[in-house]
């Protein structure tokens, strides 16, 4: 029966990957993969969450079953980070959350519900989006349409074009929105955009489903926020899924979270019901470990302190390898060309290559990026800067 299947080609990232592992240049570098890296390209796990490991080591009695729901504390203690304790509090009673196993599985979770709620609707995606955002939520049999985002001439935000598209969005129909450090752009919106955005949901009808992947990593954990919060401090419904392996450095813990803010109590508690019975039917319930050391940092004033300082820390060290990589070009001759990466928040920008160019980077150079020219700019350090700059400069 299997063997009629035929092999499928690599996954972009992970055919990247593959690449920059067999290549035996000494001097190779991956700008490829999304994960944070530190000055000598570790992904550590981070200080805060080793004290918290150790003391559930310790305390843990038992690894009996959390419940389909997941990890209650760590949904408490998430919402009040996502919207301040005020907010947390006022709309808990219309709010369904539920812990998925990462922020893939919170987004798959919310087409599965989408399907149950309204298998016709479409959501709409921005042009571009992350690589796996169209499968995660169409391989769910969700039709899913584009709204322009990038304007790739003058690298930032295609604001009117994206509005235009936004105000003719059927009501019923989702808008996927990053809410803060846009992959793969870079490019986030502002207050006033998502003040635009909203007055158009509430016009049209449609549902924001925001995405927020990088809390903390743009601008800081309340200005991350910003949008989702204005979201549901004035829309009767907002759809949000949220990952934890970036700003927790949880990644292969698989630690997220779905949520949806309802008209009404009654409405969250119909949907939470609806979400149960969708994961006990794909994984029955998320895994623990992850979600519990979330929670322990997030309930001790002490770890927090500690993880909040060294979220700042990765944040200010990929923003200080923005601002670097753009003193290298302009001091290449690229003046200018390339001082829009600074102004660009989070893990991601494009270097405004073209296929060809990101093609010989790998081929001359061993510097890998993907075809995009997506970069992953915590990839970057100060031993490599020079190097990638001058390759850069070279190509250009
Ligand atoms: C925009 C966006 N959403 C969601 C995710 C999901 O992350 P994970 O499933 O690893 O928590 C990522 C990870 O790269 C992402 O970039």
């Amino acid at each position: 029966m299997f063997e009629q299947l035929q092999q499928l080609p690599a996954d972009p990232i992970l055919g990247l990957m593959g690449l920059f592992a067999r290549d035996a240049n000494p001097h190779k570098v991956d700008l490829g993969v999304g994960v944070y890296k530190t000055e000598t390209g570790l992904t550590p796990v981070l200080d805060a969450i080793k004290r918290a490991e150790q003391a559930l080591v310790a305390e843990q009695t038992s690894k009996v079953y959390v419940g389909p729901a997941g990890n209650l504390a760590f949904l408490q203690s998430m919402m009040v980070l996502l919207l301040g304790e005020h907010q947390a509090q006022n709309l808990q009673p219309r709010l369904a959350t539920l812990q998925t196993p990462g922020g893939c599985g919170a987004l798959r979770v919310a087409a599965e519900l989408i399907k149950k709620a309204r298998p016709e609707a479409s959501i709409w995606v921005s042009d571009p989006t992350w690589g796996n955002h169209i499968p995660l939520l169409g391989n769910a049999g969700i039709r899913i349409k584009t709204y322009p985002y990038f304007d790739a001439s003058r690298n930032a935000l295609a604001v009117d074009a994206m509005m235009d598209a936004l105000s003719q969005v059927p009501a019923g129909d989702l808008v996927l929105l990053h809410g803060c450090c846009h992959n793969p752009t870079g490019v986030d919106l502002q207050p006033a955009h998502w003040q635009q955005i909203a007055d158009l949901a509430a016009q049209r009808g449609f549902v924001p489903f925001v995405d927020m992947a990088y809390q903390g990593f743009g601008e800081g954990l309340d200005e991350d926020a910003y949008g989702l919060r204005l979201l549901m401090a004035q829309l009767p419904e907002v759809l949000f899924a949220v990952s934890c392996s970036k700003n927790f450095g949880l990644y292969r813990e698989r630690v997220g979270l779905v949520g949806l803010l309802n008209h009404t109590a009654a409405g969250a508690t119909a949907v939470m019901s609806h979400l149960t019975s969708i994961v006990r039917g794909i994984y029955s319930m998320p895994p623990d470990h992850g979600a519990e050391l979330v929670a322990r940092v997030l309930q001790s004033p002490e770890l927090t302190a500690l993880w909040r300082q060294e979220l700042v820390d990765m944040r200010e060290r990929i923003q200080g390898l923005r601002m670097a990589f753009v003193a290298g070009m302009n001091s290449r001759g690229a003046a200018g060309r390339f001082d829009f990466i600074a102004q660009q928040r989070g893990m991601f920008s494009f270097l405004g290559l073209s296929e060809a160019q990101v093609a010989q980077l790998a081929k001359i150079s061993s510097i890998y990026l993907l075809g995009s020219s997506r970069a992953s700019i915590a990839g970057l350090n100060h031993a490599n800067l020079g190097y990638v700059c001058d390759a850069v400069a070279r190509i250009i």
